[in-house]
């Protein structure tokens, strides 16, 4: 739907989601740095999409070598490799589809490594493959979804989960997106997402430029609607599932789903298995990224609060696996207990 990410002519083009909803500029990167800063600064974020750049950051990097001494010497490659992944992989530590897509390309790499011209063309292979399935992904995800719907729904989503947080299509916004359709009356109501207002500036636009029915809200009003019933289901996305099932998500999902319970409106997790850790025990393992606290005190240079306040600016926090109705993957629905259902999964044994 929009071009979020793509390889065009040796260098990598990204929509600068920091500029949107007031601009839709797109940023040309030329090399690995520039893609690492550009996740680092939030031009691209969500996991997914943080996941398909790092891909096209490495083969950019590896690319990036052409023409300089010896790229064919073994020794060089792996010892620039390894600084091009440290790079990419360094920059934002919730997201596991980050790593994982790291993995992904270390695996062609190793494969390919003797053979420079074949390296570089199978890892941009391998970055353009990752990118087309998380799309065919979602696809899925949001009809596996869209079956725990009902016409005239409405859904409570945070933070951005959508198009421009994936490839295209979205995982929680995939739902909403299956379920339009399928022909189903849905509207949304879309939480800010302070402090970087993922919800009011990327959701609500997004949905609005495919006519979905989208209402903005604060963060805080999200009680307030629930218990008015204005909500049947949350869906939000996640940046990585533990095995247990603790899932990493935008600040402030963590309250909607305590909000959920207590409201007796179903919460679900939509994400691809790429996002599942089965590294990661639960929650306590999963590291939470801690941002600068100028996001909280200013907005767009504008102070919000007094310069030199103390700031605690948490990127994520965790829900605990026993908050969640069901994780919505693009190989089924799981239920819980998830420890169980994730360990069962045939695709994530595959990988
Ligand atoms: O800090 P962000 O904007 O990268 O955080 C994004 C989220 O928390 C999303 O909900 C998550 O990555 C899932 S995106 C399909």
């Amino acid at each position: 739907m929009y071009p979020v990410i793509e390889w065009k002519d040796g260098t990598v083009v990204m929509l600068d989601q920091r500029l949107l909803p007031a601009e839709k500029k797109f940023l040309t990167l030329r090399s690995h740095l520039e893609v690492a800063r550009s996740i680092r600064d939030m031009v691209i974020r969500g996991a997914p999409a943080i996941g398909i750049a790092a891909a096209y950051g490495i083969a950019l990097g590896v690319a990036e070598m052409a023409g300089r001494p010896e790229p064919g010497r073994t020794g060089f490659l792996q010892e620039r490799f390894r600084e091009i992944v440290t790079a990419i992989t360094s920059t934002r530590p919730t997201a596991v589809n980050l790593f994982w897509a790291a993995a992904r390309m270390q695996a062609v790499f190793e494969q390919h490594q003797g053979d420079y011209p074949r390296l570089r063309r199978e890892l941009l292979a391998a970055a353009e493959a990752l990118d087309r399935e998380d799309y065919e992904i979602n696809r899925v995800i949001g009809r596996n979804g869209s079956t725990l719907l009902r016409d005239g729904d409405t859904i409570l989503t945070h933070c951005n989960a959508g198009a421009l947080a994936t490839a295209g299509y979205g995982t929680a916004l995939g739902v909403v997106r299956a379920a339009v359709e399928a022909g189903m009356k849905v509207q949304v109501i879309a939480g800010e997402t302070r402090p970087y207002l993922q919800g009011a500036r990327l959701t609500v636009w997004e949905l609005q430029e495919d006519g979905i029915p989208v209402t903005l809200i604060t963060d805080s009003m999200a009680g307030h609607v629930m218990q008015k019933r204005m909500v049947q289901a949350v869906i939000v996305g996640a940046d990585r599932i533990a095995a247990n099932g603790d899932t990493a998500n935008k600040i402030g999902t963590y309250s909607l789903a305590v909000l959920a319970r207590y409201h007796g409106i179903p919460f679900y997790v939509a994400a691809p298995l790429s996002t599942i850790d089965l590294a990661t025990a639960d929650g306590a393992g999963i590291p939470i990224e801690e941002r600068d606290g100028a996001e909280v005190l200013n907005f767009r240079g504008l102070a919000t609060a007094r310069p030199g306040t103390i700031v605690y600016n948490p990127a994520f926090d965790v829900t605990p696996a026993g908050l969640i109705t069901a994780i919505i993957t693009e190989e089924n629905v799981l239920h819980p207990p998830f420890g169980e259902a994730i360990a069962s999964l045939q695709g994530l044994r595959r990988k």
